[in-house]
Order: C-alpha cells, then sequence, then structure tokens
C-alpha cells in the first residue's frame, strides 16, 4: 500500500492522511476516482448488514438524500430541484424524449455518447442533430435551436467548454441548455442555475461508486419531462406508493428518480460530504497546480483543466512500466489529477515519460 506522503501546500497531507491509499500513482480519475476511506468503510459496512440480514434498507436509502442534498450545495440549488439516478444516459433520454417532434439539437463533435446518442436515438420524431468543433459551439447556436448539449469538461481531451458564450448564444436565440458536469463536477467550480438540466455522473470526480447520477433541472423545466421510468421510489411518500392507482408522484425533481442501487448510494453520501469538507475552490487549486506541473514538465503551456491529454511518443506504455495508472482516449494519453494525487506523482510520470 502506497501513502501520499508529500501534498502539494494547497491540501497540506494532515489534512489528507489516511483519506485514500492508491498502490500506485493514479492519475485516472477522468475513468473513475478512488473513494475515500469513509466512503469504502459505509460500504464494508452496508455489505456486512447485507450479508447478515442485520437491518431494513431504509438506512442505505438515507444516503440518497444525504448525497441528493450534497450535490444540490455542489452546484448551488435547491434538493428538491434534483432527481437521483443510475447514468447519465438515462436523464440525458428523459430531456430528449421531452423535445418536441422536428427539434434541433447541437453539440461538440467529440461529444461523450451517452449525451449524444440518446438525442440522436430520436431521429424518427425528426430531431436532428448537429455536431460542430468545441470552439465552434456558440457560433453553431441559430433561431432554429431547441438545444445545446454540452459537456463543461470533454471527457477525451479535457477541454473546458466557452460556457459564458454557449450561453450567451442559447440566451439569444432561445435554446435550452443542458450540461454534462461529470468531468467537471467535483473538481470546478459550477452553477446548476445557469442551465436548463445539469446532468452528473458521481463515480469520476465525485469519488462515487458507480449508480450514482444526479439531473439538477431548472423548477421551471420540471412539468416538461415526463417522469418515464417512475416506479414506488418517485412516489410522494415511497412508503405509500407501493400498490395500486392513483399515480402519486413527488411534486420535486425526485418523481424523475429512478429506485436507488442502494449500496452505490451508501458509498457516494461520505465521498461528497467529504468533498465538501475540503471545498471545490481548493480542490480546484490543487487539481490545476499538479495537472500544470505535468504540462510544464512536458515543455507546454499551463492550461485550465484537471485532465491533460498529449500526443507523446508510447505514452500509455511507458507509463503502464512506470506503474502509473492512465488512460488512452481519442489515440492521446490522457492523466488526470485531483484530490488524492500529490507532486510526487506528477514527477513519476515525467520521468517515466521523459
Ligand atoms: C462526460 C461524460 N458523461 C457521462 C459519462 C458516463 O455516462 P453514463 O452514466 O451514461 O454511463 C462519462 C463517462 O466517461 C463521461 O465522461
Amino acid at each position: 500500500m502506497r501513502v501520499a506522503t508529500r501534498a502539494s501546500a494547497l491540501l497540506p497531507a494532515e489534512e489528507l492522511a489516511g483519506l485514500w491509499a492508491p498502490s500506485c500513482p493514479y492519475l485516472n480519475t477522468a475513468s473513475f476516482g478512488l473513494p475515500p476511506q469513509p466512503a469504502f468503510d459505509a460500504l464494508q459496512t452496508a455489505l456486512a448488514d447485507w450479508r447478515g440480514g442485520r437491518t431494513s434498507w431504509e438506512g442505505w436509502a438515507d444516503a440518497v438524500e444525504a448525497a441528493r442534498a450534497s450535490f444540490a450545495r455542489l452546484v448551488g440549488c435547491d434538493p428538491a430541484d434534483v432527481a437521483t439516478g443510475g447514468t447519465v444516459s438515462e436523464f440525458v433520454g428523459l430531456v430528449a424524449a421531452a423535445l418536441p417532434d422536428g427539434s434541433r439539437v447541437v453539440a461538440p463533435s467529440v461529444e461523450f455518447t451517452s449525451n449524444l446518442f440518446p438525442w440522436l436515438a430520436q431521429a424518427s420524431r425528426g430531431i436532428e442533430v448537429r455536431t460542430v468543433p468545441l470552439a465552434e459551439l456558440a457560433d453553431a447556436v441559430r433561431p432554429d435551436t431547441t438545444l445545446v448539449a454540452v459537456s463543461a469538461v470533454q471527457s477525451s481531451s479535457g477541454e473546458l467548454a466557452g460556457l459564458d458564450d454557449v450561453l450567451a448564444a442559447a440566451r439569444e436565440h432561445d435554446a435550452l441548455v443542458l450540461l454534462d458536469a461529470t468531468q467537471a463536477c467535483g473538481w470546478l467550480p459550477l452553477s446548476a442555475q445557469r442551465v436548463d438540466f445539469l446532468v452528473c455522473h458521481g463515480y469520476k470526480w465525485l469519488l462515487s461508486p458507480r449508480g450514482t447520477a444526479y439531473l439538477a433541472v431548472r423548477p421551471e423545466r420540471l412539468a416538461d419531462l415526463t417522469p418515464l421510468h417512475a416506479g414506488w421510489w418517485a412516489g410522494e411518500d415511497p412508503h405509500d406508493s407501493y400498490y395500486g392507482p392513483p399515480l402519486r408522484l413527488a411534486r420535486s425533481a425526485r418523481r424523475l428518480d429512478t429506485s436507488p442501487a442502494w449500496f452505490s448510494w451508501v458509498g457516494a453520501a461520505p465521498a461528497l460530504e467529504l468533498l465538501e469538507r475540503i471545498g471545490i475552490e481548493r480542490i480546484h487549486r490543487h487539481d490545476l497546480e499538479l495537472a500544470n506541473r505535468f504540462r510544464t514538465g512536458l515543455g507546454l503551456e499551463p492550461g485550465n483543466s484537471a485532465i491533460v491529454s498529449v500526443d507523446f511518443p508510447d505514452a500509455a506504455a511507458k507509463l503502464e512500466r512506470a506503474g502509473v495508472r492512465a488512460a488512452v482516449r481519442a489515440g492521446g494519453l490522457r492523466v488526470s489529477f485531483h484530490v488524492y494525487n500529490t507532486p510526487e506523482d506528477v514527477d513519476v510520470a515525467l520521468e517515466a515519460l521523459l
């Protein structure tokens, strides 16, 4: 087990001691994040309780509400405007299904497909999807645009969307905006108030298990969305929603929830609580400091993303030989830096590459 010994000055080692135990320099949060100890412990307890039949499920379900409230604070909205589910694509699908026939959607060309396929899958209703390079997204918004779908941070390259321009163009042409915050929320300060729909999966930068996704809806838009997968959990009172009609859905965005994968949420709630405690502004500075240490080491200009994507000969093999975890995306090396990474991790990676 490798314990982070020398954290950056921004996140002192004493504060992080005992919270994470990566067994290698782990530079792959853009694929999945590592659980902090309280999340791991909570999961072990829940699994033991499950095996022993020692408890009822309500405590596990409480974790959904704790995570919903934390997420709402992280993106600056009311928990009543946040739905929880298992995947980003199911939430994008809900919004896609709510668009009128013949709608026009614009999105970046290399957008992650969970924010593309759900729109493309509506082609039989005459919904058209136009993809353009990220840098041209704002200019591609036209008077006939119904919705702009974009990731706050691109999965493949780490590039940040020029949100101010995209939002201004959407406002000018009365288009809706769906923002996928999966590669952003947890390190990049964001506000759900700026967009109509914000979707996010928690298993990367929010350090949660898979199966913990969120949809923050602008309250005026909630009535537009049909709760296509509503079940007992989407009822106003789940305990009074087990059997029989009538339909009695939650008034809040919880009407869009899917029944929770309990254990995933048990792991998510303590992870989000910890991220809140550390603070996203500090994590942002820490992650960028490390990403820019890496960029500078490679002779690149500093950037504004916690994800660095570079074309470097044999990069993946060299890092693998040095025991560094990273990823190859769209043909390039993708490394990502988060709260548990240290300057030493960066230096091991640079040494392996140079
Ligand atoms: C930008 C982005 N959105 C969404 C996801 C995950 O989507 P889903 O929850 O549909 O599996 C990923 C995973 O890599 C991603 O990078």
